[in-house]
């Protein structure tokens, strides 16, 4: 079985992959750190993020740096954004990507194109999105938990930045697959949203029986 999670920054939905995978005993993707360690391996290059040239050298990033707590930062998801655009940059991934999903037994994936390029046969879709404001209240209470001061509105801004960036960019947008279910969790829970998740996958299940 494999399951798609895609969905906007902060919306939940690594949260939601992660409990599926518990669940229903599959390994998860965060796909969002590939981009991550693209974007974070330019900076350490040296190079411009905005440029394809320089974004696609990063793609050879050592393994190592998925575990490198920098890929966590901020800054760093700023990064993976604006390299994430380069057409180059998600080719390079592109396979890995696959091969993950098709892996004997199954897998579940979270990013932004999983539905819609890496795994179009998903059999269980899920697009898991908040309003920008609550994103950003979750986003910026998670930021002062963790000590780093920043005011609302930054987050705010930098919420709907990368929003701007996702959907509108040509290559793969952040859409929502005609076929997913829309999982808006703007007044939900964590529970009550990884309820709703698991009751979506066990209906397709039941269906493709
Ligand atoms: O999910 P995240 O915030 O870690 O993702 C960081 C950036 O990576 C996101 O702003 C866009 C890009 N990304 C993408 O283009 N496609 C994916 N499947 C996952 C992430």
């Amino acid at each position: 079985m494999i399951i798609a999670v895609d969905g906007p920054t902060a919306s939940g939905k690594g949260t939601i992959a992660k409990a599926l995978g518990s669940h229903f005993g599959l390994p998860v993707l965060d796909t969002g750190l590939l981009y991550r360690a693209v974007g974070y391996q330019t900076q350490l290059n040296h190079g411009d993020a905005d440029k394809a040239a320089d974004a696609l050298a990063a793609c050879a990033f050592p393994d190592t740096l998925l575990d490198d707590p920098a890929l966590r930062y901020e800054t760093t998801g700023g990064l993976a954004s604006r390299v994430s655009v380069h057409p180059e940059v998600r080719a390079a991934l592109f396979q890995r990507q696959v091969d993950f999903a098709n892996q004997p037994g199954g897998a579940i994936l979270d990013g932004r194109d999983i539905g819609t390029v890496i795994a179009p046969h998903a059999d269980a879709k899920l697009f898991v999105t908040a309003s920008a404001d609550e994103r950003a209240r979750r986003r910026h209470a998670e930021l002062l938990s963790r000590g780093v001061e920043v005011g609302f509105d930054v987050v705010l801004a930098d919420i709907r930045a990368r929003d701007a960036r996702d959907t509108g960019r040509a290559d793969a947008p952040l859409v929502r697959a005609a076929d997913a279910l829309l999982l808006d969790t703007s007044m939900m829970d964590r529970d009550a949203a990884v309820a709703a998740a698991i009751a979506f996958v066990d209906q397709q299940r039941e269906r493709e029986r």
